[in-house]
């Protein structure tokens, strides 16, 4: 922990070239415009040059020097407007789903210094029809008894629908359900499809009505990570912490009693998240994999007088040989919370079900009067109800 202190220390009390602020959103609708935002201090310095990149390829520089200072180059999805942009912004006048990427900026400055600072945040796109789930396979009428089998399909979405049916207001249980795999198009949008298969009984009419609902729900993950954390051979804990990046990414910070670990160690390492209104879901990545679920101890998220909740994962394991490639042991976390960003749903009503003295009278007689007393005590009325959320 000193030297890390002192490292800090150290750059604390200099004067250079800081990246303070990187905004790019998390997620926009297809076909939305985005503006982003690399604010840096030049603590000074000159600039030289503002690069930006997407999955670390250059589409767009502005050289102070050059005529005119902001160029672009060809990016597919990357739909950049050059009168709206400039030093500290970029505008993409228009997205599409393969707008959807990493984003960095690295900012430059002139000699003598010459220093250079990057920091870069994803873009999500994401595309939600304004239609509902579709409902397959309902019949005009059923009586007690009869097989309810009915499918759901979602409309293709990115990311993808999970479905859910719901009989009178309560979601159906699991041994109802059939799932159907999910399929995707190369654009990456996904759709999927579930079954509902029950026998009528008279618990499913509620006041003479049964209501057989399908909700289509968008949930957006979102993840933060935080500064990896880089053991070396030399068994010195070393960070790859930039004291020249100060952008706060709101990303889970990695904490533990010990900084040198070396060959037959047991690693332990708290990763917490930033204080927010919803739980975060943690993982850990050992060397860019996702740890094995017996080496993280999950401890009770902390609710602070706000109301905000703070998660908090250990990971803790026997450091190998095996652990160790060439840059190290490489180890970082995540923090993810899920946003539902939309929801579709689609009702069918199936009322009229009614105890009718004819059906005694019906028994027995024959197959022509049967059907004719029948028909009249089933009514049965379709109504599809739309809600948009
Ligand atoms: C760059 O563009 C943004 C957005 O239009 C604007 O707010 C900002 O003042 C511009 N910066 C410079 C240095 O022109
Ligand atoms: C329900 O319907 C689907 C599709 O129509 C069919 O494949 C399946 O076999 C049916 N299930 C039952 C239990 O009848
Ligand atoms: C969000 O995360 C949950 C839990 O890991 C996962 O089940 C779900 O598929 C993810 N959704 C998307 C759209 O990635
Ligand atoms: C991790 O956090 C838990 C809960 O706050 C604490 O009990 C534990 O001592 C911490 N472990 C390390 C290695 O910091």
């Amino acid at each position: 922990m000193l030297s890390i202190l002192l490292w800090l220390l150290f750059f604390e009390g200099s004067h250079s070239l800081k990246l303070v602020e990187l905004n790019v959103p998390e997620g926009v609708a297809r076909g939305a415009p985005v503006w982003m935002y690399c604010g840096y201090n030049l603590e000074g310095d000159e600039l030289y040059s503002v690069k930006w990149y997407k999955n670390n390829v250059e589409f767009y520089r502005f050289l102070p020097s050059d005529k005119p200072p902001g160029q672009k180059y060809d990016l597919l999805g990357v739909h950049i407007n050059l009168q709206k942009s400039n030093k500290t912004h970029v505008y993409l006048q228009k997205t599409e789903l393969q707008s959807g990427g990493s984003y960095g900026c690295e900012v430059s400055t002139e000699a003598p210094s010459y220093h250079t600072v990057k920091a870069e945040k994803v873009l999500k796109i994401y595309d939600i029809p304004e239609e509902k789930p579709v409902i397959e396979g309902a019949k005009q009428a059923y009586q007690i008894g009869d097989e309810v089998n009915v499918t759901c399909f979602s409309l293709s979405s990115k990311p993808i629908a999970s479905l859910q049916w719901i009989i009178n207001g309560k979601t159906a249980t699991s041994n109802y359900l059939t799932y159907y795999p999910e399929e995707y198009t190369v654009d990456g949008l996904g759709s999927t499809a579930l079954g509902l298969t029950f026998i009528v009984n008279y618990g499913h009419f509620q006041y003479d009505m049964m209501t057989l609902g399908c909700k289509a729900t968008v949930t957006q993950n979102y993840s933060t990570f935080s500064e990896e954390i880089v053991i070396g051979e030399n068994v010195e804990a070393e960070t790859l912490r930039s004291p020249d990046v100060l952008v706060h990414t709101g990303g889970p910070k990695i904490s533990g009693e010990n900084n040198r670990y070396g060959v037959g160690d047991i690693l332990e390492l708290n990763c917490t998240s930033v204080p927010l209104k919803k739980p975060q879901r943690l993982a850990w990545y050992i060397n860019g994999v996702q740890a094995d679920p017996v080496h993280v101890v999950h401890y009770l998220p902390y609710q602070n007088s706000n109301g905000d909740i703070q998660s908090t994962a250990g990971l803790r394991f026997q450091i190998r040989q095996t652990h160790f490639h060439t840059e190290g042991l490489r180890l970082s976390c995540s923090a993810t919370i899920s946003k539902v960003i939309g929801e579709r749903l689609t009702e069918i009503v199936i009322g009229g079900f009614q105890h009718s003295p004819s059906l005694q009278v019906s028994v027995g007689s024959e197959d022509s009067s049967r059907c004719s007393s029948v028909t009249p005590w089933i009514t049965m009325y379709l109504l599809i109800l739309m809600f948009f959320v």
